[in-house]
Formats: structure tokens, sequence, C-alpha cells
């Protein structure tokens, strides 16, 4: 049987003036509320993808790219030159967030069309080639979550629990997921698996998201908060991890949500293996190490205030730390590649010493 989602975190059609639209569920006030939000203006898509409505490596991409083709749609209608308009959409979009480079692979993609459809077209033909490569990558990250699946689903164990941090699920990519795509499809193809769901404070990736999800798919799973996976593993309730990334590095260094360095040393004490599914647009063969990717550091009021992202009208926050405490809160960790089992991309299983194979794969998809 094949893994499935009725689940779209991403879409985008033309309206009935040939307008391009793009649709995304606002991830912030999941699993409450369910708020589609149609998005008719780019620097709204833009300010989404910052404000993490949208998030997730693979999710931003495809946004960013369909955000893009608005604003190039937008700027040809109003007349307006090209070159400029590019040079100002393309900074805008690139500067939403800095960790995941599936955003920045997303642009250069974009870049590389309209420079090759220069010429060729006029500049309402330049537009639509860009919605066209958006479209493209949109159903080649979905073909590569299926990929993953497949590759990832041989390696986990037949029967027993799998931990998963943050949400890599069908609101984090174009289709079925990453890591979580990986146990969709290995719970399809019969295996009995137990998903324990790391809660992912602050932003509640995993409470509320990956839970949703499991419960809108009906994945077998169980919610624990972050402190819980040790104790988890020791009990022997735990037989793999598996996780996601926002930026792999050349040498297999992997940037990923907050909390997933723990869960990798983790993993690494109990004797687990510890597995990662990214497709190799999340794989950055101009980091050398995990040292060179940036990590993204968030307002302070995610971590002072439960529900401190979102609109206080749409969700009032709860203030869960003193007002004038210090407060750090970088988004991502990177996880040593010493620490990883394997890389699963939908090119295959890459294993240490990971530079070898990441690069044959980075080639192997262009
Ligand atoms: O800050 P976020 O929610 O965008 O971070 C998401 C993650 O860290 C995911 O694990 C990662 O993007 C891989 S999911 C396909």
């Amino acid at each position: 049987m094949e893994a499935t989602t009725q689940i779209e975190a991403v879409s985008c059609h033309t309206d009935a003036t040939g307008h391009i639209v793009v649709r995304l569920i606002d991830q912030r006030l999941l699993p409450t509320q369910e708020l589609w939000r149609d998005l008719t203006d780019p620097e709204r898509v833009a300010q989404a993808i910052t404000d993490m409505v949208v998030r997730g490596a693979p999710a931003i991409g495809v946004t960013a790219a369909y955000g893009l083709a608005q604003a190039m749609q937008r700027a040809v209608a109003a007349g307006e030159a090209w070159d400029a308009a590019w040079r100002h959409w393309s900074a805008r979009f690139a500067a939403t967030r800095p960790t995941a480079v599936n955003l920045f692979w997303a642009i250069d993609r974009l870049a590389a069309r309209q420079a090759r459809d220069a010429g060729l077209t006029d500049d309402a033909g330049r537009a639509a080639g860009l919605l066209d490569e958006a479209e493209a990558i949109h159903s080649e990250d979905r073909a590569a979550c299926a990929a993953m699946g497949r590759f990832g689903a041989a390696l986990l164990p037949d029967s027993g629990g799998v931990l998963h941090h943050c949400n890599t699920g069908a609101l984090a990519t174009g289709g079925i997921g990453t890591a979580l795509g990986v146990l969709r499809t290995a719970l399809a193809a019969g295996k009995d698996l137990h998903i324990w769901v790391d809660e992912t404070r602050p932003f509640l990736q995993g409470a509320r998201l990956t839970a949703w999800e499991c419960v809108q798919d009906k994945l077998p799973a169980t919610l624990i908060t972050d402190n819980m996976a040790g104790w988890m593993m020791q009990q022997g309730r735990i037989a793999a991890a598996i996780v996601g990334s926002d930026r792999i590095a050349a040498n297999g260094d992997v940037a990923n949500k907050i909390g997933t360095y723990a869960v990798a040393v983790l993993c690494k004490h109990h004797g687990i293996p510890f597995y990662v599914a990214a497709p190799t647009s999340t794989v950055d063969l101009a980091c050398p190490t995990g040292k060179e990717i940036p990590i993204e550091q968030r307002t302070p009021r995610e971590v002072s205030h439960v529900g401190g992202w979102a609109p206080a009208e749409l969700l009032p926050p709860l203030q869960v730390a003193p007002a004038g405490i210090g407060i750090e809160n970088p988004a991502f960790d990177v996880t040593p590649a010493a620490l990883v089992t394997a890389i699963i991309t939908e090119q295959g299983v890459a294993r240490w010493p990971f530079a070898v194979d990441l690069a044959a794969m980075v080639a192997a998809a262009k």
C-alpha cells in the first residue's frame, strides 16, 4: 500500500483574472484552528515565511518559488522593468529565513530559469516560465518525498518505537514528508512501528503539527515532552530515531530543529540508530562543515510565551517566564556527521564518510 496524505501545506492557483494566488494553512494556529490564507500579495507571502505561517525546509522553498513567480507576474502587469524587479524580489525572499538552504536553492532555480528565458520570450512569458518552474519544484519535492520513503522504510526495524523530532511531514514539504514520509511509508508497508513524537519546544512543531498530522492520517503515535526521550530510550521503548534537516554540510553535518543534537547524543549513548531524511535540495556542498551553517535566532517571545508566535487576537499567548529574564532562542542546532547513522535522500542512502555519497547524490540530482 502506498503512503498518502490529504494534507497540503502549500498550493497555488490562478484566480478568474489570471492572477497567481498562494494558499497556505496558517501553521501558527494549528491544531486548534484550521485557517487557510489565500495570498495575492508577494510581500505577504514573504512575511508568511518569516512569521512561520509556513515552515519546514522544502515547504519554504516551494512557497518562495510561488511567491517569486507571483511577484514577477505583478511587476510585469504594473509595467516595471524586469531586472530591477527581479533584484528586489529575489533579495526580499532570500531575506525571509536564513538556515533552510532549500529557500536559496529554489531562488537559484528560478534565477536560472529567468536568465535562460531572457530573449526567448517577452516579460509576460518570462513570468509564466517562473510559475512553471515553481510548479516543477513542487512536484519534484512530492516525488522526492515518495522516494525517500521507499529508501528509508527499508532501514527502519520491522517493529518498535521510532523517535521523531520537529515536524517533517506534509506540513513541512510538498509531499508526504521527509522523516515522517519514511515513517508513513514503513507503516503502509506493514511494519509494526510506533511514532514517539517529541513536542519540540519552543514552537511546538511536534505537539502542534506532527501530532496533528498523526491524528489526521491515523498514524500510531504518542506525544512526549522533549525531556522524556532519554528515559524512553533507557526503558528500551525506542528502536530508532529519524529527523529531517534544514541544511546538510558537504561533510554530513546536519542542521535541524533545536534539540536534534541532544536526540543524536542520546541515540549514541543507547546504541540506537539515528537517521536523517532530506532531499538533495537540502544538501549544501558550499558549506564544508556545519560550522559554516547560519543558525537563525528567533524572538525571545517564542520562549517566554506559549503561543507567542501567533497574532494575539487569534491565539492569546500564555506567559511562562518572568519579564526581565534573559532569553536565547536559537531555532536550529548542528549534529556532527559522526553521530549520524545514515542520510536518506531521494537518490538513495548516504553512509559514512558522507562527503563522497552526498557529492555523488547532488550530481545525480542535476
Ligand atoms: O523552524 P522550522 O519549523 O521551519 O524548522 C523545521 C525543521 O527543522 C524540520 O525538521 C526541517 O525543515 C526538515 S522537515 C522537512
